[in-house]
Formats: C-alpha cells, sequence, structure tokens
C-alpha cells in the first residue's frame, strides 16, 4: 500500500479532526489525566482548526486510497528567544491507528522544506508521552526532549509528610513584595542558566519576570505558598510555590474544563535550604489547597535537562503527558548542496 503526500488544506480538516480525537482517545487510555473533551469530533475540529489558522502556518497530509492516514501542521514563529522556529502544536499532527509511525518521517521530510525557506531552522514538535514508537521516529529524525508537561490529581494521594521544623508554610500577601522580587525571583533563572540546562534568560525578560512576581502578591485567582524559617533567621523566605487557574483554550489539549485545571507555574527552594523536605511539604500543602478550592486537576512543566525538578516532580506524584522535542537543524544547508 502506498501513500500519498499533498499540501494540507482547509478541506482536509474534518478528516483531520477525526485523526486527531481517535489519537487522543488512545492518548487517554494511557494518560487518562488528559481532558475528555478532544476525544470528541467537534472539539478536536475547533482545536485543529485554531492550529490551521495560526499564522504562518503550514503543513501536509498523508492519504491512503483517497482516506487521511495523518497530517502534520508547523506554524512559524519569530521571536527574541528562539529567533525564527516553526512549532508543532499537539493538536497540529496525529496518524491513523493503522499508519506506521514512521510515516511521521515523511511528513516531516515534506513538510519542511516550506519551515526552512522560512528560515526557521530551530524545530519544536509537541508529542504525547504515552506515544512510545512515535517518539521513537521523533528521535531518530535527530529531535530531542526539551520540556516535560506533566499532570495529577490535585486531590490525593498528597506526597507524603515530612518535618520540616523550624519552617513555616505560609500563604503570601504583599508584604512579602521585597523577598519575593529579590531573592526569589532571581532563584529559577539562576538555576536555569546553569548548566547542564543553559537555557538563556535573555535580559529583556528580567523585568516582566520581577513584575509578575509583584503582580502574583496582588492576583486573587493567584495560590502562592511560601516556606518561611522560624527561630534565628526568623522570617527569610526558603522557597516558594505559585498557582494560577489555567486558562482553557481551544487548542490546548493538556487543560481540562470540566475537571477545573490549576497551573503550578513557577517553584524554587534557595540553594543552601534544597534537600530537607520544604518543596515537598509546600507541594503538600499547594495541592490540598487547590483541590479545596475545587481544582481537580493540577499540571506543571519542566526542563527534562533540569535533573532536580526532573526528579522532584514525579516524586510529587506528576505524570508527564507531553513532551516538547526540539531539534536544530544546520543552516548552511541553505547554501551547501
Ligand atoms: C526542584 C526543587 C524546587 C525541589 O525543592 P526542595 O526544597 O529541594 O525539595 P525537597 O527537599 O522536598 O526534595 C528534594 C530532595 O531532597 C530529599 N529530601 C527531602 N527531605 C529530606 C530530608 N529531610 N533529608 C534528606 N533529604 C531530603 C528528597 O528526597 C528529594 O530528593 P530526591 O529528588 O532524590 O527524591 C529545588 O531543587 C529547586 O528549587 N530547584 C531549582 C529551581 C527549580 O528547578 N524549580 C523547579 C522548576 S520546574
Amino acid at each position: 500500500m502506498s501513500e500519498t503526500i499533498v499540501a494540507f488544506h482547509e478541506g482536509l480538516l474534518p478528516a483531520a479532526a477525526e485523526l486527531l480525537a481517535r489519537r487522543h482517545r488512545r492518548d487517554r487510555a494511557a494518560m487518562p489525566l488528559l481532558p475528555a473533551r478532544f476525544a470528541e469530533a467537534r472539539p478536536a475540529l475547533v482545536a485543529a482548526r485554531e492550529v490551521w489558522h495560526k499564522p504562518l502556518t503550514s503543513g501536509v497530509a498523508a492519504l491512503r486510497d483517497g482516506r487521511l492516514i495523518g497530517y502534520l501542521l508547523g506554524e512559524v514563529k519569530i521571536d527574541s528567544l528562539r529567533g525564527r522556529h516553526v512549532w508543532v502544536h499537539l493538536a497540529g499532527h496525529a496518524l491513523a491507528e493503522d499508519a506506521p509511525p514512521d510515516l511521521y518521517a515523511a511528513l516531516y521530510a515534506a513538510a519542511g522544506p516550506e519551515w526552512l525557506a522560512e528560515g526557521a531552522f530551530d524545530h519544536y514538535v509537541m508529542m504525547p508521552a504515552a506515544d512510545a514508537a512515535g517518539l521513537d521516529v521523533w528521535y531518530g529524525l535527530n529531535f530531542g526532549r526539551e520540556q516535560a508537561h506533566a499532570a495529577r490529581a490535585s486531590a490525593g494521594p498528597l506526597p507524603d509528610p515530612v518535618d520540616i521544623s523550624g519552617v513555616t508554610i505560609r500563604r503570601a500577601t504583599e508584604a512579602d513584595r521585597d523577598a519575593m522580587v529579590d531573592e526569589m525571583s532571581p532563584i529559577l533563572r539562576q538555576h536555569l542558566v546553569a548548566p547542564p540546562v543553559w537555557a538563556a534568560a535573555l535580559p529583556e525578560t528580567m523585568r516582566p519576570m520581577r513584575e509578575g512576581f509583584v503582580e502574583m502578591l496582588s492576583d486573587d485567582s493567584a495560590r502562592v505558598w511560601l516556606a518561611v524559617a522560624d527561630g534565628p533567621e526568623g522570617g527569610r523566605v526558603l522557597g516558594y510555590q505559585a498557582y494560577f487557574p489555567a486558562t482553557p483554550t481551544d487548542d490546548n489539549l493538556m487543560v481540562s474544563i470540566s475537571d477545573r485545571t490549576v497551573l503550578l507555574e513557577v517553584a524554587a527552594t534557595r540553594a543552601d535550604a534544597r534537600g530537607r523536605g520544604i518543596g515537598r511539604a509546600l507541594t503538600r500543602v499547594g495541592l490540598a489547597d487547590a483541590a479545596a478550592a475545587g481544582y481537580g486537576l493540577c499540571i506543571t512543566d519542566w526542563r527534562t535537562a533540569n535533573v532536580e525538578a526532573a526528579r522532584f516532580w514525579p516524586r510529587m506524584g506528576f505524570r508527564p503527558v507531553a513532551y516538547r522535542l526540539t531539534r536544530k537543524v544546520d543552516p548552511r544547508v541553505a547554501w551547501a548542496i
């Protein structure tokens, strides 16, 4: 049986949505925390259409005997952090059950030239974490994991309790502004620029980041938890976690509406206070509070090269539901033939 690869067009959206809904059903069978709604044709169509209509999006479809068996859409984006790059959203691809996983390679080879012609040599692909065969194909295409997106139920089982005597966990208030901005906001950035993560923190992001730390203290929807030292170093903030309501969007396959979703967006413990259970204690309190506030689902994400985070969050019960993969194509292919 042979496949024909054609340029993607609007008329293929209903069939693409059907593939997406079926893929999401398979993903949910392995990862039940994924939202249910995208397993239905209509929300899947809205999601696929949303991705297709993003600016600078192009892609291809594979047909077998006139039937759609796979599609791959990429959005070319331009920003100061990633430069010119292409982004394949979670709703921007799917294969039929009876399509071989290496169809991804044929789709990528067919879609890629247009992305390179746009100057997008850095490629990002969001893949369901449970699709081992599909992931393997992308690894063979020189992609590597960069970010893990994970979920867990907010309610129990909570992480085991831990003795952190001498430390109090409490909600942050506006009185914590200086400690949050001056002492807490740099911790994550300094950790991520260091080896082996080496994630660039550009100067232009500093001010918005500091402002974000101020705003979260006055944001009624944010739930910010601090670990604060008692005793001789009384009042010293040792760590924090910040939870925000996750905004459900039409093409975010990880955010549930029916099961209200909270995003654990930022968290860090001072380097000299790590390994004492502060992160665990904050997670226990933060999750229990989110559950009491009616959030059934908690999502978070981390750089896979952040070894502390990659070890810590799974121990807190988070399970990866998707990975962001990345590949840098050698730009000299544009002239070296
Ligand atoms: C990830 C991070 C928040 C964890 O915070 P923490 O306060 O060190 O967390 P804990 O102390 O609860 O757990 C960390 C480790 O200490 C161990 N630990 C916990 N309590 C302990 C104790 N009483 N004695 C000895 N070890 C202990 C835990 O077992 C855990 O080890 P493990 O990962 O091998 O299981 C912290 O490493 C950090 O701030 N990293 C930099 C910023 C960052 O990466 N933030 C997350 C971004 S996604």
